[in-house]
Order: C-alpha cells, then structure tokens, then sequence
C-alpha cells in the first residue's frame, strides 16, 4: 500500500513508537493510580511523564494543564462545551471540521449563543476581518490552525493577540498542525490548544489532548474515578483530574509520548518541508497536463502542510469518491476524498456535495510514491479527458 492519507491518520509510525506500544503492554499495562503497586506506580509515572513532555514540546505552563482525551473531537468538544454560556457570541470559521462545527451550529440552533462564520480567501483567514466581527459578547474564537481539507496554515501568530485585545478565549484545532508546525505557547496566547495523537505526532489512534491555559476555566466534562482522592463526593476541582474521568488510555499515551520524543528529535521544519516538496510534484502535474484538474485554495509551499485537495476535472466523469475507490483497487494507493468532515469550505469552494480528493503524504513517503500516484491519475483518466 502507498500511504497517502496521513492527514486522517498517520502511518506508518516512526519504530520507536512500535516498540513502545510492545514493551508497554507487555510489562506496565496496569490502571495508573488506581493501585499501589509497582506496575500502576509505573503507569502513573508514563502519565505523568507524558505530560511533562507535551508541556516541554509546546512550552506551555506547566505539566498538569495538559489534558488526555479520547480523540481531538472529545477534547474540541470538552473546550467548547465547557467554557461558552447562554448569551454568548462565538467566532468560528468556514475552514472549521465538524468536530468544530457541529457543536457550535447545535448551540447556535437552541438559542444558547450567537455565531458568527469567518469566511476564508483561497484557504486562509484574514485577522483584520477576525477583528471587526468582535462583540463586546465574544466569549469564543475557535479557528484552525491547519485547514483539514486545504493544508493551508493560518496566521495564527496574528490572530491570537486580536483575540487576546479582546478578552476572549482562543480554541485552536491544531489537527493538522501539532508536530509539523511549531507551536510556543508562551510566545502566541492561545488559551485552549486541541490535537489528536495519532497524526502528526504519530502515537496510536484513540489519543487526544487539550491544554488548558490559566485564562480558560473549563466545567467538569466527564465524572468518574481518578484514582486518587476517593473520598470526595464530587469531581476535583484541580486539573488535570477536574477533566479526566476513568482509566485512562496509558497505553496510547504511552505511545503518543514516544511519538512525541521523536518529533523532538528531528527538525519539525525539515519534515513540513518534505511534504510539501513531495505535494509540489502533485502541484506541478496538474498545471502541466492540462486537463482540467485544479488545486484547491492557494498553494503556497512555506505556509502549507502535508495536505492538498484536488479537482478532478469533470466530477460527473470522475466523483472523486471514485477515483479514490479505484487508487485504492486498483493501483494499493491510499487517499481520502467527500467532504473531509469539513462541509463548509466544500461550500466555499464550489465542490459541494461531491468533495475533493485529498492527498496527505507523510515523513516517511518518497517521490516515488508520488510517481505512481500520478501515474495511476493519468491512467484512470486516460482516454476520457
Ligand atoms: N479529520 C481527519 C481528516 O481530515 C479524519 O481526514
């Protein structure tokens, strides 16, 4: 299989991880906390360090303000949920994924808040027009830092003193960009910083993080056991027990943290760079075969990640959903077309409801992947177009 659909998920993971997710399971697999023993002391210290080093990779506060959640729609979902109130006025964008978008559209329908949808410009979000859509209700800006559908990188560096000037809280939906893209979050005040593990930073599925800045007061998301402080009748009220409730995944987390040890260890830089390098032969294809193919958004290589979406020329020809189903039988390359979970910029675009076809390289493909991805393009569509 060619891999091409890292921006779902990533794969393969770097060995370290493999060899993490074995030896963890097979020897500290205990309930962290939850028992004295050696083996959950030991799972308590994975925690712990894991935290320490999320905290250390993104500079942030300190350990304890560095969440596990399920997936990065469970902690998009803790932030948004727990931080906005009846009355409030929320600022999102058209580049936002559902895991953004349908909690606030549902709270815009109830009547609990207003909504306001930025829209972007060839995939990128303007800060000035951040700045005049600011009420003196805003209590929420929730934005990409990654567009899913796009890879464009937003301004995010601009865009949180606006939000910062007007004592509102930033939410970043960093999916696409935490370990390919820096992040210093004593340098950019982001309040709310939301990720999954399983992407960019390459630990398993099922892993998720929010960090939670000292602005940001989050309610209590999901109660239940945290090991310690049994005694109390209600959830902690000090973090990050306040927000995890129940075992945790320390076997993911696990894993995630080695992820993250090894982001570390290389240059974030270099690696953004290869994937871009890789999508700039796709980008050169399709101005150089004429046949009608076309790259969403603007494609700019220093402001892009690993992500591009393209046109097919004819969508009634050739649905994109398709043409990946046939790169997929035919040829064992791995991409994502539809929506992307991201209907609105698909509105934006013009490529609703039939989508776009979305290739994702990774740290670990060649251009000889690219080669035979666009080889096979050609061959589907040879003698049609
Ligand atoms: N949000 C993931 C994607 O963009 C799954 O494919």
């Amino acid at each position: 299989m060619i891999y091409l659909d890292n921006a779902a998920t990533s794969f393969p993971k770097p060995e370290p991880v493999y060899q993490t997710l074995d030896r963890f399971a097979r020897t500290q697999l205990a309930n962290p906390g939850r028992s004295g023993h050696r083996m959950a002391t030991e799972a308590e210290r994975t925690l712990d360090q894991a935290r320490h080093t999320l905290n250390q990779f993104f500079n942030g506060e300190e350990p304890e303000r560095w969440i596990f959640t399920l997936n990065c729609t469970d902690a998009l979902n803790m932030a948004i949920k727990g931080v906005v109130n009846p009355g409030d006025h929320v600022i999102t964008s058209d580049l936002e994924h559902n895991s953004v978008s349908r909690p606030l559209v549902a709270m815009e329908r109830s009547g609990m808040i207003s909504l306001t949808r930025l829209s972007s410009h060839d995939g990128y979000l303007d800060p000035d027009e951040l700045r005049a859509a600011i009420t003196p209700r805003t209590k929420l800006v929730a934005l990409t830092h990654a567009a899913n559908v796009l890879g464009t990188v937003q301004p995010i560096e601009l865009i949180a003193p606006v939000v910062r000037e007007a004592n509102a809280l930033l939410l970043v939906d960093a999916a696409q960009s935490a370990g390919v893209v820096p992040i210093d979050l004593r340098k950019t005040p982001i309040d709310l910083l939301a990720f999954p593990g399983h992407k960019a930073l390459y630990g398993p599925t099922g892993t998720g993080v929010l960090y939670v800045g000292s602005r940001a007061s989050v309610r209590v998301w999901r109660e239940g056991g945290t090991g310690g402080d049994s005694k109390h009748p209600v959830q902690p009220e000090e973090l990050p027990y306040r927000l995890e409730g129940g075992t945790p995944n320390v076997l993911g987390i696990a894993g995630l943290a080695e992820g993250v040890r090894w982001v570390a260890g290389q240059t974030i830089e270099a690696n953004r760079r290869h994937e871009v390098d890789l999508l700039q032969r796709v980008v050169d294809w399709v101005e150089g075969n004429g046949d009608g193919w076309r790259v969403a958004g603007r494609w700019e290589p220093a402001t892009h990640v690993g992500a591009l979406s393209l046109i097919p020329p004819d969508q009634d020809v050739f649905p994109s959903q398709d043409l990946a189903l046939g790169l997929d039988a035919s040829h064992g390359i791995a991409v994502r077309a539809g929506l992307h979970c991201a209907p609105y910029i698909h509105r934006a675009l013009g490529t609703y409801p039939d989508g776009t076809l979305r290739v994702s390289p990774g740290p670990f493909n060649t251009s000889e992947d690219i080669e035979m991805l666009l080889k096979a393009l050609t061959e589907m569509t040879a003698g049609v177009l």
